[in-house]
């Protein structure tokens, strides 16, 4: 089963930002604005734990962790520069009247 959650609205998640969001349990997420379309991760590195909305760099879909320099593709996770092997776990973004919802 799965659960949606409101974690803002589109405003807050600026075009070309990360932002945290989090889950009804706490776990913290980073949140992608990439041209208007928002895309949301796990927010922890699965190198070393850094979070990404804090200090990740985000280049077209590319997020990168500023500790080793590794990068994900926010859209789907996948790792795409070394020492990043490990996917990000994604979780599937919906936006009605302005209201951002996370599949969870
Ligand atoms: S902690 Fe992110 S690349 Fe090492």
């Amino acid at each position: 089963m799965t659960n949606n959650v409101v974690i803002g609205v589109t405003t807050d998640f600026p075009d070309g930002e990360i932002r945290p969001a989090s889950l009804p349990d706490g776990t913290t997420l980073a949140i992608y604005n990439v041209d208007g379309a928002i895309y949301a991760t796990a927010d922890l590195c699965t190198h070393g734990e850094a979070s990404l909305s804090e200090e990740g760099i985000l280049t077209g879909t590319i997020v990168e962790c500023p500790w080793h320099f590794g990068t994900f593709d926010v859209t789907n996770g996948k790792p795409t520069g070394m020492p990043c092997t490990i996917a990000l776990k994604t979780f599937p973004v919906t936006v009605i009247e302005e209201r951002v919802y996370v599949e969870f």
